[in-house]
């Protein structure tokens, strides 16, 4: 990435790039990709209900994510906003953004397909970085269980599209 240089030599925004402010930007990149990939999902499979509703409400629970983030930034001193990141957990959240919605919707033809992605994507390393996130910054103390649960209930979700046998039946709309 291209970093304007500062007179003491080190690369500004390269330094900007490592803050807390750049891992909740990052994750909320990718919680936006995921809530994209979801409602996409749901157009894709608008001819089965059951399967629609269930992408609707994993879309719903990613604004969710969404609005909670953006209410940790805006909670954030500036000074806080600066400080460093731990870097794994950057690396981490550098990971789940480059989850691209689009790649992934063109690997789908049937809703097992579907199936397997989103269990990968919710597999991925997004709902650490979420948990992580939300468990340290978020301006209210907050139970570690409260946050669990909430993507607990968020990935049980998935068990609503029954069995692989009646997903490999069920292909995507042509568009
Ligand atoms: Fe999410």
């Amino acid at each position: 990435m291209a970093g304007s240089q500062s007179e003491t030599g080190i690369s500004v925004s390269t330094t900007r790039d490592r803050t807390i402010e750049a891992l909740i930007t990052l994750l909320l990149q990718a919680e936006e990709a995921c809530q994209r990939f979801y409602l996409h999902l749901m157009e894709a499979f608008a001819h089965e209900p059951t399967a629609a509703e269930v992408w609707w409400m994993m879309g719903a629970d990613e604004a969710g994510h969404i609005r909670l983030l953006e209410q940790v930034l805006h909670s954030l001193s500036p000074e806080q906003r600066q400080a460093p990141a731990d870097p794994l957990w950057l690396e981490q959240a550098r990971s789940a953004a480059r989850f691209s919605p689009e790649k992934a919707l063109a690997r789908i033809q049937t809703l097992e397909d579907a199936y397997q992605e989103a269990h990968a994507l919710e597999n991925s390393e997004i709902n650490a970085v979420f948990e992580f996130v939300m468990t340290s910054y978020f301006p209210k103390s907050l139970q570690r269980s409260f946050v669990l649960n909430l993507l607990r209930t968020h990935v049980g979700r998935l068990e609503g599209l029954r069995t692989p046998e009646w997903r490999q039946s069920v292909v995507v709309k042509a568009s």
